[in-house]
């Protein structure tokens, strides 16, 4: 238990069950003292997310493909919580015959939802932010990003795409979001087992290899990733703006 965090409120989106990226980041948000507020796409992950954090009023609805959603979602968190310090934005899809074989799969509708989840949501999420006056000065948006978006991974493909768009977008962002004291970065995580990951073709193949890149052989945790997000929603950050932080234990070098 520390106090990086303490009087910070931090929303969460993206938990979908304990071995969620977001999960690890929220565990160890709260350790260190930060209240915390989630979002939950549909119903049935509502469930699984109650399971972990066992108070209803601190869960809020919000599918990022619907812009009604997020504004709904936002107005909500405001007349409950007030303004917030951070945004941790741990959210990807996309179908599945885009995350296997040749990327000459990808179709038109597939790329599209792909970008629209994974990369333009993180947008959309700031711009209702800021439209609701949610964001209290100095807060922080995070996002969880990949080194496909750089490199050709065997079955990655078109989520290597948003993650590139993702990256980019998120420089922009830091540029227009920082006159107003806000900043914006992105953690690219170290593959991990978790239920966005069972979708991709093979990806016990890309775990076992990621793992054995690892410069110690062993994997990421999202503990350790969780580390990294708390840097980052805290004061001790506020002269990071728009990098990409890697935190995968090397593999990216190797
Ligand atoms: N697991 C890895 O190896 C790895 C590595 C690097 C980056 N990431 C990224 O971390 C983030 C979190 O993924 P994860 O691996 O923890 O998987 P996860 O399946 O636990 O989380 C993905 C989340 O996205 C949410 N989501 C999908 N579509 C949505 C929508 N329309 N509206 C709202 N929420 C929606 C799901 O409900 C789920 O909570 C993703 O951006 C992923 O690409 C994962």
């Amino acid at each position: 238990m520390g106090n990086l965090l303490e009087g910070k409120k931090i929303l969460v989106m993206g938990v979908a069950n304990r071995r969620s990226i977001a999960w690890g980041c929220a565990s160890v948000m709260q350790e260190q003292g930060a209240q915390l507020i989630y979002t939950y796409q549909n119903e049935r992950l509502k469930k699984s997310l109650l399971k972990l954090v066992g108070d209803e009023e601190r869960l809020v609805e919000c599918d990022v493909s619907s812009d009604e959603s997020i504004q709904a979602a936002f107005s909500i968190v405001k007349e409950r919580f007030g303004t917030i310090d951070g945004i941790v934005h741990a959210i990807a899809f996309a179908p599945k015959q885009e995350l296997e074989g040749n990327i000459l799969n990808s179709t038109r509708a597939g790329f599209a939802q792909a970008l629209d989840v994974s990369s333009y949501s993180f947008l959309a999420v700031a711009k209702f932010a800021v439209e609701k006056e949610l964001l209290n000065e100095n807060a922080s948006l995070a996002t969880l990003t990949y080194m496909g978006s750089t490199r050709a991974i065997p079955s990655y493909n078109t989520m290597g795409i948003a993650k590139a768009a993702l990256e980019a977008e998120m420089r922009y962002m830091a540029r227009d979001l920082g006159a107003q004291g806000i900043r914006v970065n992105a953690i690219s995580a170290g593959a991990v087992k978790t239920l966005a990951v069972t979708g991709i073709k093979d990806h016990s193949k890309l775990l076992d290899m990621s793992q054995n890149r690892a410069v110690d052989c062993v994997s990421v945790t999202t503990s350790q990733i969780g580390g990294m997000c708390a840097f980052l929603m805290s004061d001790l950050s506020t002269g990071v703006v728009g990098d990409v932080l890697y935190v995968d234990k090397g593999v990216h070098l190797i």
